[in-house]
């Protein structure tokens, strides 16, 4: 018995990384799970295989969230596949870093798109019959640096920090159709999206966090099953930060 058993979620970008693990944490308290991969089959074929073993249903969909006609094509998939979605995790997520005078208009544009663009669209074709089924929950994975800034991710900052925004609005206009909207904001955390980072960085990373360490994929999952459970039917428009104490 889970705290989640009869429910059903959608994750995207859930091949790897913090995607994948809370794909792997919402099955293993009894959900179906959708999830997308944008170009790596491989992957997501493995998580899904991986949740089809702890014997929940599992099934994994290309699908790049910043263009809208296989956003369409996801919706349908969905439908025929799962029928109405109960918890969406919109957790996929890109950068593309440079101080901002050398940022050129490509990179403020791709980013603001998968990070921003992306989820408000997923939650914009899923809202209505999440709300006719009855209501449901909507976790949008922001982060640290949409709350704080960072130097080099004034595109990152910007779209995780419009997240936030977003969340805030929708938790006030679907609070009465008893759909909840929370944001997970994770600080600094060992996926790939982190590895590329300079060791001296990191390091700097470490010094500055209370928690004296990088945090891992799977206590952020832990942060999303709690806002996607029952026992968290009171919160929404909070942002949880999962940090290390990093930002407060
Ligand atoms: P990752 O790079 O390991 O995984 C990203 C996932 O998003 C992959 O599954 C990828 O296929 C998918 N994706 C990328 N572009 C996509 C697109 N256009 N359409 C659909 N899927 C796409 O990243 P990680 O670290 O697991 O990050 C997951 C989320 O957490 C992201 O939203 C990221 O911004 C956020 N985050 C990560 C932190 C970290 O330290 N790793 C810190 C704060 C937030």
């Amino acid at each position: 018995m889970g705290v989640l058993d009869g429910q059903t979620s959608l994750v995207t970008g859930a091949s790897r990384g913090i995607g994948k693990a809370i794909a792997i944490a919402l099955a293993r308290e009894g959900s179906d799970i959708a999830l997308t991969y944008s170009t790596n089959r491989d992957p997501a074929e493995r998580v899904a295989n991986e949740i089809q073993q702890m014997g929940r249903k599992a099934r994994f969909y290309q699908c790049n969230v910043a263009d809208p006609a296989e956003n369409d094509k996801l919706v349908d998939q969905l439908n025929d596949d799962f029928g109405t979605i109960k918890v969406v995790v919109n957790n996929a997520g890109i950068t593309r870093d440079k101080s901002f005078m050398k940022m050129n208009r490509e990179m403020w544009h791709d980013v603001l798109n998968v990070n921003l663009t992306g989820p408000a669209m997923v939650i914009h074709r899923l809202i209505i019959p999440m709300i006719e089924s009855g209501g449901g929950r909507i976790i949008n994975i922001t982060s640290i640096v949409g709350q704080m800034g960072n130097f080099g991710q004034a595109n990152y900052a910007a779209a995780k920090g419009g997240l936030i925004a977003l969340t805030k609005t929708l938790a006030r206009e679907f609070a009465r159709k008893n759909v909840t909207v929370n944001a997970v904001a994770p600080g600094f955390i060992e996926t790939d999206m982190t590895s590329e980072i300079p060791e001296a960085a990191l390091k700097h990373v470490c010094d500055e966090t209370p928690m004296g360490r990088l945090g891992k994929p799977e206590e952020v999952a832990a942060a999303v099953v709690f806002l996607a459970s029952p026992q968290a039917s009171f919160i929404t428009g909070e942002v949880l930060s999962v940090n290390g104490g990093m930002y407060m």
